[in-house]
This record gives structure tokens, sequence and C-alpha cells, in this order.
């Protein structure tokens, strides 16, 4: 069996990642390790600092960063998710979008990391941000994002509802599917 290495300091994400990977038949370990994460344009940049940072892994070593985007308002918060969040909640959000497109989506780049060898995978998931926050469900932003066809919010989802189509769990799967394979960085 295949054994990674997933470096958060996030329970939910651990999770989620665990959850999709064993459908693999891939084991997870979790390192709870704070990773540096410089002010970068794009998912990919964070990512990549974040693989140089965990150059003491043994075996594969997984890290990931993911964002909300609204193209209504510029791809805000997009990489700044984890600040906005943690200064201001939702509120703001709720009365930037009073007037403008709700449309939203989450999407997390994946990194893995093996010695010298790094390879991405990427996964999205489109919907709307709600007109109000419902759910106590997963973390973060998912009381207030809808996915498309569902009228529920993903922090009102069990775990595995969330699982079955988010982006975390889709960069993850392509993450499985390359770590099942003989030739995971191909
Ligand atoms: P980071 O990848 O930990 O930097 O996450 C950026 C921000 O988006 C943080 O505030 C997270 O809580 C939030 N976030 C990341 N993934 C999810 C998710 O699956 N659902 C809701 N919020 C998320």
């Amino acid at each position: 069996m295949t054994d990674v290495t997933f470096v958060s300091t996030n329970p939910g994400k651990y999770r989620e990642v665990r959850a999709v990977l064993r459908e693999y038949g891939v084991g997870t370990r979790w390192s709870r390790r704070e990773l540096p994460e410089p002010q970068a344009d794009t998912l990919e940049e964070v990512v990549g600092s974040k693989l140089d940072a965990v150059e003491h892994v043994r075996g594969f070593a997984l890290v990931e960063d993911s964002g909300l985007f609204i193209p209504s308002l510029g791809g805000f918060p997009g990489v700044y998710s984890a600040h906005f969040l943690r200064t201001w909640k939702f509120g703001p959000i709720f009365e930037l979008l009073r007037h403008r497109n709700r449309r939203a989506f989450f999407r997390t780049v994946a990194g893995l990391r093996r010695g010298r060898q790094r390879a991405y995978f990427v996964g999205e998931v489109h919907g709307s941000i709600s007109l109000r926050p419902a759910g106590r469900q997963g973390f973060g932003y998912d009381p207030i994002f809808v996915p498309q066809g569902w009228d529920r919010t993903f922090g009102q989802a069990p775990a595995d509802a969330k699982n079955a189509i988010s982006h975390r769990a889709r960069a993850f799967r392509k993450a499985g599917e390359a770590l099942a394979s003989r030739h995971p960085f191909d």
C-alpha cells in the first residue's frame, strides 16, 4: 500500500484528503505543521513554496492551497481567502454582493513531492454565494457556498456529500490516480 504524508494545520482538510485517497488504496499520515505561505498571485505559487518547505518528509509529501473565487469581485478573495476570512468573516462579502452576480467557485491546487520530483493537481467546484450563512458542517466558507444544482450549502451537507464533488476531492482524486499508477510524476 502506498502511504503519503499530508502536511497542513487544518483538520478539516486532512479528513477530506484521507477519505478521498483511501478510495485509491493510498494511506494518509498527517503532519500537523504550519508551512510558510508567501503573498503570491496564484495558488500554484503558494503550493510551490509549500513543496519547497517539505523536503524533510520521507517518501511522498502532499500539500495543498485553496481559495474561493468570485468573478463579479474580480476573483476576490481568491489567494487572500484565508486572510480575508480571519479578518472579516462573511459580512463584507454579503455586502459587496448585494447588487452583483453571486456566482463563485472554489479551487484547490494539490502538490505532490518525492525527493526532487513534483506534480500538481487542480480541482474546482462551481456554484454561488448563499443569501445568508447556513450549516455547521465543514469549515471556512462552507456555510456560504451553494454548489451548482444544490439547494443547500456545503455547510449543511454531510462530509461524504461534499467529498463527492468538492474542489479538494477533485484535485486529490487526480493525485490518488497518479499515486495508484506506476509513474505518479508523469
Ligand atoms: P487555505 O488553503 O488554507 O489557504 O485556505 C484558504 C481559505 O479558504 C481558508 O479560510 C479556508 O478556511 C478556506 N477554505 C479552503 N478550503 C475550503 C473548503 O473546502 N470549504 C470552505 N472553505 C475553504
